[in-house]
């Protein structure tokens, strides 16, 4: 870590593994530019302060009751959170300030907090505390709040059952961001972005940091809400050389165990190695998995594993890794980009949509699954990315996509020099 310069930033994260992850890399590339660091954070889904020693962690209760904290409508939950959370997080934040003239001497410069919390903007501005905004999402599918009114009033929405946007009302989070110092984007860059970059920084009229992948500056650090299966990596270590196809719906996906079933079994007939993540309670009306029929188990076994959670940075690393099933979260799209692992793209819902499309239609390094979930649009998948020459084609496009993300986070990439300039405006504050 460079020399402390003195200022410390409070960060305040969503509590979803999706923003959670992000924000937590983002604490740790500005510790490492001599910044101290506070989160504030949820009882629900709270990070491990074990994992992160350098920084101050403070806990405000939340208000969930248990029931409300199993939820799968991530909606009512954040709704709920931005409800309950606004008058502990005035408490803690108010108390932090006051306390900052204290022994340490340490001058809090700013907030960083989440986009989709929507209640910050006056409390911030009565604290006089300057406030960023952080957001973990794809630029474009963020600047589609932006584009979102104008497009109602125009009645060219909805599409009928298309999910769009997740969470709270958009124009509180468009008011909340022009408001702001400036809207970080920690997984994106240029390279991924450009044009809706140069969009929303017209549109938005405030400085826009797009530093890129954030796992790229610390690999392999964690802030897992899960335990990790490492045994997937001794198993990844006997399988040959791009032959597995990992297949994961990250943190909130749900499915109905029909389509488990169907995508086991498409998986099996693959005749591909696999690795599955089935997460506790992702299946409907189901502990696990106990409802695979016991002949598609015994078809499992033969050439698949199955894992509660996977360390998926480590597991898209792995040389046995040939393809990414993925419902596209952005993390994940990005992750996979980052090891340039082609992708089949399979999304459930809001951003997956559109990351999924940029996936297959504008960069062109993966399969998109449409329709139906059926084994045999599976299994054809898997053989076309993994087995056949359409596959080299997308890997070495992929491969083409990945050297150039990965340049954006060295010294003088484009996604460096955002960071530069990140780091100079909290510091002037
Ligand atoms: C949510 C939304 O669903 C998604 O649409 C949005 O883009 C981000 O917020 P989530 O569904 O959890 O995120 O997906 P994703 O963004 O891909 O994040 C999942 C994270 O969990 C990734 O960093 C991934 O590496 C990690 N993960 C996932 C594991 O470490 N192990 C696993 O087994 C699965």
């Amino acid at each position: 870590m460079e020399k402390s310069n003195g200022q410390r930033v409070v960060l305040f994260p969503l509590p979803l593994q999706g923003c959670i992850n992000p924000m937590i890399q983002l604490a740790m590339i500005l510790h490492s530019r001599g910044f101290s660091i506070t989160v504030i954070h949820t009882r629900f889904n709270a990070p491990k302060p074990s994992s992160h020693p350098l920084f101050t962690f403070l806990q405000i209760p939340d208000g969930l009751s248990e029931a409300e904290t199993r939820t799968h409508d991530v909606t009512l939950l954040l709704t709920r959170l931005n409800r309950s959370c606004e008058s502990p997080f005035r408490d803690c934040l108010t108390k932090l300030l006051q306390s900052e003239t204290g022994e340490r001497k340490q001058r809090i410069s700013c907030l960083i907090h989440d986009a989709q919390w929507i209640f910050t903007q006056s409390l911030a501005q009565s604290l006089n505390l300057p406030r960023l905004v952080l957001n973990t999402y794809k630029v474009s599918f963020f600047h589609g709040h932006f584009v979102l009114p104008h497009l109602r009033r125009q009645r060219l929405l909805p599409l009928q059952g298309v999910d769009y946007l997740p969470l709270t009302p958009t124009n509180k989070i468009l008011e909340t961001t022009k408001t702001s110092s400036g809207l970080i984007f920690v997984s994106s860059c240029e390279e991924l972005d450009q044009d809706s970059l140069s969009q929303a920084r017209q549109d938005f009229k405030v400085p826009i940091y797009a530093i890129g992948p954030s796992h790229n500056y610390f690999p392999g650090s964690s802030s897992s809400l899960f335990t990790p299966d490492d045994t997937c990596i001794q198993w990844l270590d006997k399988q040959e050389d791009k032959s597995v196809i990992y297949v994961s719906f990250g943190s909130l996906a749900n499915m109905s165990c029909s389509e488990l079933i169907e995508i086991a079994w498409g998986l099996s007939n693959s005749d591909q190695p696999f690795l599955l993540v089935v997460r506790v309670g992702s299946v409907k009306d189901t502990e696990w998995i106990e409802m695979i029929p016991e002949e598609l188990m015994e078809r499992i076994k033969e050439k698949g594993k199955i894992v509660k959670w996977a360390p998926q940075q480590e597991v898209l690393k792995h040389r046995a890794v040939g393809g990414f099933l993925t419902h596209n979260g952005w993390n994940s799209t990005v992750e996979s980009v980052c090891e340039g692992v082609p992708m089949i793209c399979l999304p459930f819902v809001w951003d997956q949509l559109l990351n999924a499309r940029f996936v297959s239609d504008v960069w062109m390094v993966g399969i998109h699954l449409e329709g139906r979930i059926e084994r045999n649009v599976i299994d054809r998948a898997v053989r076309r990315l993994l087995l056949e020459p359409e596959g080299e084609v997308i890997r070495e496009r992929m491969k083409l996509l990945m050297e150039k993300v990965r340049r954006s986070v060295k010294q003088n990439g484009s996604a460096y020099r955002s960071l530069e300039h990140l780091v100079d405006r909290l510091s002037s504050f």
